[in-house]
């Protein structure tokens, strides 16, 4: 199949191309796909977009007119598609569910250590050949109370790490994973969640009843000091509620991975230009912030199986074999109400 590969770094070219093998004919294109960028994939069968393109009901329907019948996610999260747009045009939607769970769980915790024993300070401080320690005093993790917010397979996988450092694990998930409540896991309502929480780990889908789950509301109901990490997507947290909260000292220690208004800063250098974001440039004057530009994924592992598995979703569905591509459904539509 010829294929669109949408907001492709050199690293992606690499991975995809090892992996293809010349079994599909890949065209590489460094701007993401949007309804402005759509035209670029004229002429293809498919295209393979990544978290920040936008899938709208517009970029869809100029891709449906270009031939346009798979689209190939090389992510997890699947919050940039109109899938209903998608099914009602015909457009085929596939991701790469399951990478490596392990990539992102130990970047969660990576950030919790960096944050908690403030070694992004300390760092600086060495190489300035400062060995104060005022203003680095951490605390121990072990005997703390984390929180795990969806507990698929980065979810579990953390609070599998979580437990391995003698830590106490609370989740909330609809949906509750036995193993971990085997393993000693409690399942919580959100406000118990809230109130118990030292360390609060984001790891749900974005959707509508997962948008702004971190707000003014449910900050009011956290620990004071609380530390809050989000692996997920930006928009699970109201940034600006955060900003408030942080100068409040009522969050304690923030670490991202991903901003809800990312699409325009991460994944490209803008070292030399100013910084438009005026809520992102204030984010980033505290101390107890520490931001990396959605990197958790970016490990070798991850890329190789991204790239595998994203391939093999492609051959099989040109294959016509549906059952084995990772589809991406359109949601259930909503109850009607009962009634009259
Ligand atoms: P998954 O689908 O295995 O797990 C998601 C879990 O969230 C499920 O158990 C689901 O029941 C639960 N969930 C759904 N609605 C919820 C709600 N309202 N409240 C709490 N839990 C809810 O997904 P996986 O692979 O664990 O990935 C989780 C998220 O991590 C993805 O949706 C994606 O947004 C993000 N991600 C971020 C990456 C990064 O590089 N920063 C890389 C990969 C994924």
């Amino acid at each position: 199949m010829k294929v669109a590969v949408f907001s492709s770094k050199p690293y992606d070219q690499d991975f995809l191309e090892r992996a293809n093998q010349g079994q599909h004919e890949l065209v590489f294109h460094m701007p993401p796909l949007n309804r402005d960028t759509a035209l670029l994939a004229q002429g293809c069968d498919a295209v393979c977009g990544f978290v920040n393109d936008n899938l709208d009901r517009d970029t869809l329907n100029q891709l449906a007119e270009h031939g346009v019948r798979l689209v190939a996610l090389r992510c997890a999260g699947f919050n940039q598609v109109d899938l209903l747009a998608a099914a009602e045009l015909g457009i085929t939607v596939a991701r790469v569910p399951e990478y490596s769970p392990h990539a992102v769980a130990e970047h969660a915790l990576a950030l919790i250590l960096m944050l908690n024993r403030n070694l992004h300070r300390a760092y600086n401080r060495v190489r300035e050949n400062d060995y104060s320690l005022n203003g680095l005093l951490g605390f121990d993790l072990v005997g703390k109370t984390v929180a795990v917010i969806g507990t698929g397979k980065i979810g579990q996988t953390f609070a599998q790490i979580m437990l391995g450092i003698g830590c106490r694990v609370v989740a909330y998930d609809p949906f509750p994973n036995s193993e971990l409540t085997a393993r000693g896991v409690d399942y919580l309502s959100l406000e118990a969640i809230w109130a118990q929480a030292d360390i609060i780990s984001l790891h749900c889908p974005l959707n509508d009843a997962t948008h702004h789950l971190i707000d003014a509301q449910s900050i009011a109901l956290m620990k004071d000091g609380v530390m809050i990490i989000n692996t997920g997507r930006g928009a699970l947290i109201d940034t600006k509620a955060a900003i408030s909260a942080l100068k409040q000292r009522k969050i304690g220690y923030m670490g991202l991975d991903v901003y809800e208004e990312e699409a325009d800063i991460f994944f490209e250098d803008h070292s030399n230009h100013l910084l438009q974001d005026d809520v992102f440039a204030r984010l980033m004057t505290f101390p107890n912030v520490v931001v990396t530009g959605h990197q958790a994924f970016f490990t070798h592992e991850a890329l190789t199986a991204i790239a595998r598995i994203t391939l093999a979703n492609i051959t099989f569905f040109e294959q016509q074999k549906l059952d084995k591509v990772w589809l991406v459904n359109p949601p259930a539509p909503d109850p009607q109400p009962a009634g009259e």
